[in-house]
């Protein structure tokens, strides 16, 4: 089929990458002209495992295309995908703009019946939002919008692509559910749960499961608190909690908290949606505070060990909101260094990937690529992402080069006793700490 994906960011990539390796004819555009000719030039916008080879293998097949027009990507498009950005405004309501815009160029350009596909994250109503703006450039009935919203990890895009758990279509047209459905034919596997609702569903379902998984990871930040005050271990109440398949033990890893592009901003716009459908939705505002204050109980822990910060040297180990991709959006990495910076101290980070988008959105940070050039003379570490590369560093060197051997794990990355054996002043989250 003939596929335009409007938006070649985190969603839209590994879709026409993704569409294209099963076989489609996908021409892909973006209104970033330098994004595009990055891509022309075989480069990538972001890191992404496996991306690369994913979209280099597309392009050199012929079925994956990329251009800076976008009449160019949409004329011949039986399929439109709009996979553009949803950030929130000041209010914390979805600016859908992009949305919109990105539909009105299908409207306008769409030469044949297209099915128009809301890809990005967006509120309850925007598809019949999306119809308005088709018919007033299309009075055939030949444009029909369909939800499919994206259910991708990042740092595991290309398997979650490849391999979806679930595929979600909401549609009020039987004709478009038709097209939707030989489109991802290929794709639906024996672990593929394919569901088909209205519209509104579907837009409401990636909002609520977004917003649950916060929910998890939150409940298990607010029990880290508990079980810090209570001497308990959390990731021992967790693995409890997730034994029950009821429960499962995803997304229960207590730490510094959520980040990146989906959480924050959809559990905001969930929240602003609800109470402009009417309906108060405490819990929700509930856990963003919970993911703050796992953050400040990070700050706090380093500000008791060191007391005053000014003039100490404090080493972030992984400043990327998760391993596996270089995202800083909203990182939990990021809000601490803010933190630290504020309160005095001289703060180094290190992360295999994210270094330079981390220097650029924070600037008094100082990024360092060797994780042990950055530990040197700190007075202390906080563990924020949980990379290998980390996990993987050697205890004695770490503990050699620190002015004081401090570590604050944000993310429960070491063994309390292999931290004690070094003599580290070890403060986990959720756990007992040692101190020497
Ligand atoms: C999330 C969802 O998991 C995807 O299903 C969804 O498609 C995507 O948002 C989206 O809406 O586009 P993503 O933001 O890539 O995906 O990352 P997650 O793996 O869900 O992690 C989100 C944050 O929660 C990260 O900062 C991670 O470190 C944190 N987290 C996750 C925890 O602190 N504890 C956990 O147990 C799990």
């Amino acid at each position: 089929m003939k596929v335009g994906v409007v938006g070649t960011g985190h969603v839209g990539l590994p879709t026409a990458a993704t569409l294209a390796h099963v076989g489609h004819e996908v021409m892909a555009t973006d209104a970033d002209g330098d994004k595009i000719d990055l891509l022309h030039r075989g480069g990538m916008p972001f890191f992404e495992p496996g991306l690369e080879e994913l979209v280099r293998a597309g392009v050199e097949g012929g079925r994956l295309r990329f251009t800076a027009d976008p009449p160019g990507a949409l004329r011949e498009a039986q399929v439109a995908f709009l996979c553009v950005g949803t950030p929130p405004r000041a209010s914390g309501e979805a600016n859908l703009i992009a949305v919109e815009q990105s539909a009105d160029l299908v409207g306008r350009h769409a030469t044949g019946p297209t099915v128009v596909v809301e890809k990005s994250t967006v509120p309850a109503g925007t598809a019949a939002r999306i119809s308005e703006i088709l018919a007033r450039h299309r009075s055939d009935g030949q444009l029909s919008v369909v939800c499919n919203p994206e259910f991708l990890r990042e740092g595991n895009a290309v398997e979650d692509s490849l391999r979806p758990d679930r595929i979600l279509v909401g549609s009020d047209s039987d004709e478009a559910l038709a097209v939707m459905r030989e489109l991802y034919a290929p794709l639906v596997g024996e672990g593929t749960t394919w569901i088909e609702t209205d519209l509104q569903t579907a837009e409401l379902a990636k909002h609520a499961s977004n917003a649950f998984l916060a929910l998890k990871v939150s409940f298990a930040n607010a029990l880290a608190r508990i079980a810090e005050a209570a001497g308990a271990d959390v990731e021992a109440v967790t693995e409890v909690m997730g034994a029950d398949p009821r429960i499962g033990k995803a997304h229960l890893s207590a730490g510094l908290g959520y980040g990146g592009s989906c959480f924050p901003k959809d559990l905001l716009a969930f929240e602003r949606l609800t109470s402009r459908l009417g309906y108060d939705f405490p819990l929700l505002r509930e856990i963003a505070r919970i993911n703050q204050e796992a953050v400040d109980a990070a700050f706090r822990k380093v500000e008791e060990v060191l007391w005053n910060l000014e003039g100490k040297r404090v080493a972030l180990l992984g400043l990327a909101f998760k391993p596996g991709t270089d995202d800083i959006r909203y990182a939990p990495a990021l809000g601490l260094a803010d933190q630290l910076l504020e309160a005095g101290a001289a703060v180094a980070g290190y992360d295999p990937q994210a270094g330079p988008n981390a220097k650029a959105e924070l600037p008094g940070l100082e990024v360092i690529d060797d994780p042990y050039v950055a530990l040197s003379g700190a007075d202390a570490a906080v563990v924020c992402t949980e990379w290998d590369e980390i996990k993987a560093l050697d205890l004695g060197r770490v503990r050699e080069v620190m002015r004081l051997p401090i570590v604050v794990d944000g993310r429960n990355m070491f063994d309390s006793a292999k931290m004690a054996e070094h003599g580290f002043t070890y403060l986990p989250t959720g756990r007992p700490p040692v101190r020497p």
